[in-house]
This record gives structure tokens, C-alpha cells and sequence, in this order.
């Protein structure tokens, strides 16, 4: 209900800064009082003039306001679009008062098309304009988010899940496939798609050409054969001419000899490996491990 409420609050209103207090217009404090000039000397020199313009103070946080967190400028990796990361831009932004994407948005835009979010999908550039438009008040987002931070917000829309984790293989074994889906904008697709993998794993299958029509989608199969040394990361990079850099997705395998029940890689896949240690005695039990703590991490990541 609060997504409707904002929604269509904004909607109605289509203001910047929407949701909050206007983000960027500094409030301007009180002016100094004018410094009383000293009775002039005998005019032997020109006094000196005073400035003709204040200095300018920094803009003061009202008391009852958390103090002002800088726009969000983590270091950011240009050489790759990270899903992951896009992730977390997705459901938070650094300023209590305002609203972030999941707010508007749904915090489950892979499934929900709430405010048309799927247009994002691998389209970094339908994102930005909608930002440069004021498209339902966005345009202060602008100042939250670099290019770089939402060419990730647009590979995690298009490219899930954002992470694969294999089950303990032996090595020169092949482990069973897991698969990502490259889905398109619902405004326009993708061309020069091309696919690699690096570390112990391989592309086993899939239906990706090196194009995907708008609004579809097509998936990648990946395994995990270790070789003797069991290296057990490695990344799955995915191209074309959508994202301004590859889209990186992280391939990763567990140690140990007992195995991951496979009801449980959709959590592993999905980030939250630190649910996993409390679902295996779930598993044992044969139930389809989709309990509580699956269904709040998928909340919390869609
Ligand atoms: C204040 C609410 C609000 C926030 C916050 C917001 N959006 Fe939107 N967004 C909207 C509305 C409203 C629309 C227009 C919905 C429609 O066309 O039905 C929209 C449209 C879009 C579209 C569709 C653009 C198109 O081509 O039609 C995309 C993509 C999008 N938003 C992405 C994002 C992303 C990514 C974020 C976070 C960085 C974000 N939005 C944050 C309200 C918001």
C-alpha cells in the first residue's frame, strides 16, 4: 500500500524530490549580521571594500533531521555491470527521507512489473532517461546514483540470479547444470551478445544466439568441472551492446564432502549463503525447503 501511495502520489504531483524534502536545493542559512565597519582613519588608505557577496554557508541540517549522508559513491568497478551490487542500489538509497527504487518499484521487480521497472531490464539507457525525464519524479536519483551504479541496477533487472554457487564436485567431475536468464527490456533488446566463463567451469548448454528481441529472455547453462588444483570461483561475463560493460555474474562452489541438497541452491544462488547452514535438517526432512527463510530472502532480493 505505501508503493500505491507513493506511486500515486508522485504520479499525481510529478515533483522532484518526490516522497522527501527537495534534495538538492541547499537551504540557505540565516546571513551572518553584517560586520559594523570601524570608524574609517584618516583616509590615507581606500578601505577595503567588503566582499559584495556573503560567503556561502554550508547548508545546515534542520535538528529534527538525521544528519545528510553523502550521495552514495561506493568505488566502483567500471570494468564490469555487477547484479549484485545493482541489488542493493535497487532496495536501499542513502537517505531515510527518500524514496529508492523498491519503494516505488516493488522490492520484487524480477517478477513484478510495478512502474513499467521491466523496461530496465539490460537497458542502462531507458534507466537514465527516465532520471533525466523526471519519469514519475525520478530525476533526483540522479544525485544518488553514477552511471556505473546503474548500469549495475540494470544488470541485476536483466540478469538473475546475479550469482551461481555449485555443490561440492570431485575434481574432473562435471556437476549438474545451473542456469541464468538474460532477460530484455520491454522496450527494446539486445544485439552482440556474446558469452564467456572463466575458472573451473563451462557453458553446457542454453538458448542465447547473439541477439534477444525486446521483452524476452533466454538462458545460459553453466557447470562446474574442477580440475586437480579445485580452484572454486570463477565468473560467468555476459556482453552485448545493452550494458556499457559486461555483466558479471559470480560462479563459486562449495567445499566439503556432503552436498547441498539441490531444493537449496536457490537460496545459495541467490546471495544469502548465510541462510543455508540453518535449512539442510529442512532438507533432510524431504519437505521442499521453500520455509520461512527462503521466502524472506527472496523477499529481500527478489
Ligand atoms: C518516487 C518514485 C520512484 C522512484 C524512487 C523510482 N521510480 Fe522509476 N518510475 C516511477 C514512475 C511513477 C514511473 C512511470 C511508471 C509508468 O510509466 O507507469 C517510473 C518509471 C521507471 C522506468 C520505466 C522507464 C520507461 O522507459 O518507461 C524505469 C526503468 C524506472 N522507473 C527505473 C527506476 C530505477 C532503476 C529506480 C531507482 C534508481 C527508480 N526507477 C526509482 C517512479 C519512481
Amino acid at each position: 500500500m505505501r508503493l500505491l501511495v507513493a506511486v500515486f502520489i508522485c504520479a499525481v504531483a510529478g515533483i522532484a524530490g518526490c516522497g522527501g524534502a527537495a534534495p538538492f536545493e541547499p537551504m540557505l542559512a540565516a546571513q551572518p549580521a553584517p560586520v559594523t565597519p570601524t570608524p574609517a582613519a584618516p583616509p590615507v588608505e581606500a578601505p577595503v571594500a567588503p566582499p559584495a557577496v556573503p560567503p556561502v554557508t554550508p547548508p545546515v541540517t534542520p535538528p529534527v533531521t538525521p544528519p545528510v549522508t553523502p550521495p552514495l559513491t561506493p568505488p566502483v568497478d567500471i570494468a564490469v555491470a555487477d547484479p549484485l551490487r545493482g541489488a542493493t542500489f535497487f532496495m536501499s538509497i542513502p537517505r531515510a527521507d527518500l524514496l529508492g527504487c523498491a519503494d516505488c518499484h516493488s522490492d520484487n521487480p524480477l517478477v513484478r512489473n510495478f512502474g513499467n521497472i521491466f523496461s530496465g531490464r539490460n537497458a542502462v539507457d531507458l534507466i537514465r532517461r527516465a532520471i533525466a525525464n523526471n519519469t514519475g519524479g525520478m530525476a533526483y536519483l540522479g544525485g544518488f546514483f553514477s552511471a556505473a551504479d546503474l548500469a549495475d541496477i540494470a544488470a541485476y533487472l536483466g540478469n538473475s540470479p546475479g550469482s551461481l554457487l555449485f555443490p561440492p564436485t570431485p575434481a574432473g567431475r562435471t556437476s549438474a547444470p545451473l542456469s541464468v536468464t538474460v532477460s530484455t527490456s520491454t522496450k527494446i533488446g539486445v544485439g552482440s551478445l556474446s558469452i564467456s566463463v572463466q575458472g573451473d567451469f563451462l557453458i553446457v548448454g542454453g538458448n542465447c544466439g547473439s541477439a534477444i528481441e525486446r521483452f524476452s529472455s533466454c538462458r545460459i547453462d553453466v557447470a562446474y568441472r574442477p580440475g586437480a588444483s579445485g580452484s572454486r570461483s570463477g565468473v560467468l561475463l555476459i556482453s552485448h551492446d545493452g550494458t556499457p560493460a559486461p555483466v558479471r555474474i559470480l560462479l563459486g562452489a562449495e567445499s566439503g564432502p556432503s552436498a547441498l541438497g539441490p531444493a537449496l541452491l536457490p537460496l545459495a544462488r541467490a546471495g544469502h549463503r548465510a541462510l543455508v547452514p540453518a535449512l539442510p535438517p529442512l532438507a533432510r526432512a524431504g519437505h521442499d525447503a521453500r520455509g520461512p527463510a527462503e521466502l524472506s530472502a527472496r523477499g529481500g532480493h527478489g
